[in-house]
């Protein structure tokens, strides 16, 4: 195979045979080509597009290029969930205990955060004594046990994705649907899951800016995982102002347990428990998403979420009074009330640079070895469509070092935009795409 061949056909928009995308994978993976010409080959993806048997191919070919984990041993379909990413999203940290408690084995590879969004292993590492790495033997028996382990990465999962995003991101690639979508569920599929619900965040916040794009990815990861043979759902919800209250590390930790002794935001919620009956269905616990969301409520009211979340945090090494006294989390040293300069309906939210703040307060990564602040953030007080009055509290800046407070400050207020109109209200919940 002549890899000039594959970069000229696909740049005529010619199709490659599933055979072509295997081998030029597996030889990109040994270092048999070089970098430019995959570079040249991604360009030729990103004008033209793969087709669905091309996406699969592709997908199929990077979960082939390292280790795949076999959960067979434990009993029980296993659900996996992923969200692209998004601005107080702290979906994982709800979910995962909640449906744990349902009966259904939850073992996630989760990753930190990077830019203006957070990633739960940050989230995890603020619990004190928290450990995020686990070895294979030690998730095996945690997930036996108590039916819930998170780990960061481990072992050689997808090493032809590794290569390909760090390629990508430096050649302006990375904003290609088949692209995204295959690099998003080959680590997926690697790391074992029978079944997949997938989080597509659409808004000013999220990877996605509009619908159409948004139903574009979420479709085409549907089509992988069919293609793949492991039953995928994605939901497509609103990021076009953060989901939850908290954005920062200890804090959306903080929510976390908020949300699972029954306060907390509604929209979290909401997001957590559309995303939770989609997995108990594909598990095959319920009959219905409807008969899925009552159970769920079941396990909240009766505590038994939360019960499963100290299980959790003791099992991996963590301070499970946590959950009782959040207190115990690190908290900031300076707590700065940032107010309104004037009247108005917030019309408008710049999510991702509500995230920008937080990041510059130190909450998130500007690279991805930049260190991070567990304790700092922003505690929002209002919602998109909210009245408020000149001088009302807005938000509460959690934060220690003060350098950079000041264009954090900025940065946050230059996101709202008040207006005497009351925005239409936007769904929640755009679609679920089966
Ligand atoms: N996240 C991924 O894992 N891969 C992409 O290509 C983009 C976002």
């Amino acid at each position: 195979m002549r890899m000039v061949e594959l970069i000229r056909r696909k740049r005529e928009g010619l199709k490659l045979t599933s055979a072509e995308i295997k081998t030029m994978i597996q030889d990109y993976t040994q270092g048999h080509i070089p970098d430019y010409q995959m570079a040249a080959f991604m360009m030729s993806v990103f004008f033209r597009g793969l087709d669905k048997e091309e996406t699969v191919a592709l997908t199929q070919a990077m979960v082939e290029s390292g280790e795949q984990i076999d959960w067979s041993a434990v009993p029980g379909i296993k659900v996996d969930k992923h969200s692209t990413g998004g601005v107080a999203d702290t979906t994982t940290l709800v979910l995962a205990p909640l449906v744990a408690a349902a009966g259904i084995p939850v073992v996630k590879m989760a990753g930190r955060g990077l830019g203006h969004t957070g990633g739960t292993i940050d989230k995890l590492e603020s619990i004190p004594g928290f450990r995020v790495q686990l070895s294979y033997e030690e998730m095996f028996r945690q997930v036996k046990e108590i039916g819930l382990a998170i780990t960061s990465q481990t072992g050689n999962l997808v090493p032809a994705d590794g290569k390909l995003y760090s390629l990508r991101d430096v050649t302006a690639t990375v904003e290609s649907i088949p692209l995204i979508a295959s690099s998003v569920m080959s680590k997926k599929i690697a790391a074992g899951a029978d079944a997949i619900v997938l989080d597509v965040k659409v808004g000013n916040g999220a990877f996605m800016p509009d619908l159409s794009s948004a139903k574009d990815l979420a479709q085409t990861m549907v089509d992988i995982g069919r293609g793949i043979g492991r039953k995928t759902v994605a939901v497509i919800t609103n990021m076009d102002e953060p989901l939850g209250m908290m954005v920062g590390n200890a804090l959306e930790v903080k929510e976390a347990i908020s949300v699972l002794a029954g306060n907390g935001s509604k929209e979290l919620k909401e997001v957590c428990f559309t995303l939770g009956s989609q997995m108990l269905l594909l598990a095959g616990v319920v009959k219905s998403a409807e008969e899925g969301y009552e159970r769920l409520e079941l396990l909240l009211t009766t505590g038994r979420g939360l019960t499963k979340l100290k299980e959790f945090i003791a099992a991996q090494g963590g301070d499970p009074a946590v959950v009782e006294r959040p207190e115990l989390l690190p908290q900031a040293k300076h707590q700065i009330t940032i107010t309104a300069l004037s009247d108005g309906y917030i019309y408008n939210i710049e999510t991702r640079m509500v995230g920008e703040a937080a990041m510059l307060l130190g909450a998130g990564r500007v690279t991805k070895t930049s260190p991070i602040d567990l304790a700092v953030g922003i505690e929002l007080k209002k919602r998109k469509g909210d009245y408020l009055t000149k001088g009302e509290p807005l938000a509460i800046f959690h934060v220690n070092e003060k350098d950079n407070f000041e264009k954090a400050k900025e940065q946050f207020i230059n996101a709202y935009t008040l207006s005497n109109k009351k925005p239409e209200s936007q769904p929640l919940i755009y679609e679920i795409i089966k």
